[in-house]
């Protein structure tokens, strides 16, 4: 099968809806080579950021009424319509205009460990709205700051995660602005206090401050103590301003 080749830069938008109204969260960026630059296989995505406005271009909003309003529609007037999460992958090209990689039905991984940390509104609330077709009278809040999500892979990622190294993983300090959430972990055999690797990607260290360089630097300082044995983890999440 031949595919076009697309060059740009990716962007994440996901809406909640309720069958008929979508309410967009912010954009985010998802990186999606093991390698920095963009260089290396294709994984699931080894970090993110949120939010990740396109200079010059398109809100969240203005593309969530073009990639996924119609969308929306044409499932309503099918008599199939959707209820949850949308998620567009979108690809920015450099000279302007963007295209629709694919859509998924649920958030993106690991771009929402960087979006809900900013939800300052009851996510509950908005989920109970989409459920009850009510989406078009909230109006939740975000926080007027960045997070920013660094993955930790086991080594071999992604082509043959090596599992089973155990290490030690204390919760972050409260109120310093980070978050652990866990992703390939099992507890460790026989101690309390350790986990061993079960998966690909295996942490998500996020960062969360007012500017997103903070937050950056909070997320790679925190990953970066972390005793994974042979983990992987890009350098350059969020490296842009
Ligand atoms: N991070 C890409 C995805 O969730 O599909």
């Amino acid at each position: 099968m031949l595919e076009e080749f697309i060059a740009g830069e990716e962007r994440t938008l996901v809406a909640l809806c309720d069958g008929e109204h979508a309410l967009a969260l912010p954009l985010a960026r998802d990186y999606k080579s093991l390698h920095d630059d963009g260089a290396g296989p294709n994984t699931g995505g080894m970090g993110a950021v949120c939010p990740a406005p396109v200079a010059g271009g398109p809100d969240a909003e203005q593309l969530c009424a073009a990639a996924i309003a119609p969308v929306l529609a044409k499932l309503q007037e099918r008599g199939t319509p959707y209820c949850g999460f949308m998620y567009a992958g979108l690809m920015m090209k450099p000279g302007g205009g963007w295209a629709v990689l694919e859509y998924n039905c649920r958030l993106g991984d690991p771009e929402a460990q960087a979006t809900l940390p900013l939800l300052d509104s009851s996510l509950a609330e908005l989920l109970r709205a989409a459920a009850a077709g009510t989406l078009a009278d909230m109006r939740p809040r975000w926080r007027d700051a960045a997070a920013v999500c660094v993955t930790l892979a086991a080594a071999g990622y992604p082509d043959a995660p090596r599992l089973g190294d155990e290490f030690a993983l204390a919760p972050p300090p409260a109120g310093d602005g980070l978050l652990v959430f866990h992703a390939g972990t099992a507890p460790a055999q026989g101690r309390t206090d350790g986990f061993a690797v079960s998966g690909g990607r295996v942490l998500n260290v996020v960062g969360v401050a007012a500017q997103q360089a903070e937050a950056r630097q909070k997320a790679y300082r925190h990953a970066a103590a972390i005793g994974l044995p042979g983990a992987q983890m890009r350098g350059d999440i969020g490296a842009e301003s």
